[in-house]
């Protein structure tokens, strides 16, 4: 929201008086002075008006965590436990998934209370590497990388993949690394082969990796991690 509007919709403010305390140097936002109205805050700035507090400022927060098999990448669901169900944290309800995994996918996943941040990290065009480990039924083709790195055509979403990269690492284990993140993507490239996939993990993100978190854990984002992102 604009800081204008912002201050123009405080109980006893009005816009006139917004505009007035911002020419004045009397806002501070986050520390700052602030004198453009325009400026966009968000639920995450300390806002001060005369030096009180209008607005605390929520944490930001950040988790990544290592999603076991059987549980659903959803804050709710009727019958299966949900990664949510996994953080000992308060106001979980603020907290949603920055991208899914499917129920029987293991690995990296990202969670947040921030909107903006999921947005931007899960766009196609923000061109995020995920790196996922895959086991299949068949063998894997000498071909599958040219097609994969040429792309797929996804007929149900009418485009084309964005081009990813095959590493073979068995004849039925690959690395997977796609730049997008479409429904079922993975099972989807490797259907087109009548390949089913056996085993899925995802190990990475951007910057981002597991590590030697343990299945089930989780643990917060460090702020030199959410600049490398
Ligand atoms: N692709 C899939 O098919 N499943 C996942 O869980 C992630 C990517």
């Amino acid at each position: 929201m604009r800081l204008d509007r912002l201050l123009g919709n405080l109980p006893h403010g009005n816009r006139r008086e917004a505009r007035l305390a911002l020419a004045a140097g009397r806002v501070r936002v986050d520390g700052a002075s602030i004198s453009d109205g325009r400026l966009e805050v968000r639920e995450f700035s300390r806002i001060e008006l005369d030096g009180e507090v209008i607005q605390a400022g929520k944490a930001a927060r950040y988790f990544l965590l290592h999603k076991p098999a059987g549980v659903v990448s959803a804050t709710e669901h009727p019958q299966h436990r949900t990664v949510l169900d996994l953080l000992d944290e308060p106001d979980k309800h603020e907290l949603h998934l920055a991208g899914r995994l499917d129920l029987n996918t293991t690995g990296l996943l990202l969670i947040t209370n921030d909107g903006l941040w999921s947005r931007r990290i899960t766009l196609p065009q923000t061109k995020l590497a995920k790196v996922y480990y895959v086991e299949t039924e068949q063998p894997i083709g000498a071909e599958y990388a040219e097609v994969f790195a040429a792309g797929l055509y996804f007929a149900y979403e009418n485009l084309t993949t964005l081009p990813a990269g095959l590493e073979t690492l068995g004849s039925h284990s690959a690395r997977l690394t796609l730049y997008e993140g479409r429904y079922h993507q993975v099972k989807r490239m490797f259907g087109h082969f009548q390949n089913k996939v056996v085993r899925l993990h995802r190990e990475r993100m951007g910057s981002l990796a597991l590590g030697d978190l343990p299945e089930g854990a989780y643990r917060a984002l460090s702020q030199t991690e959410l600049d490398s992102l």
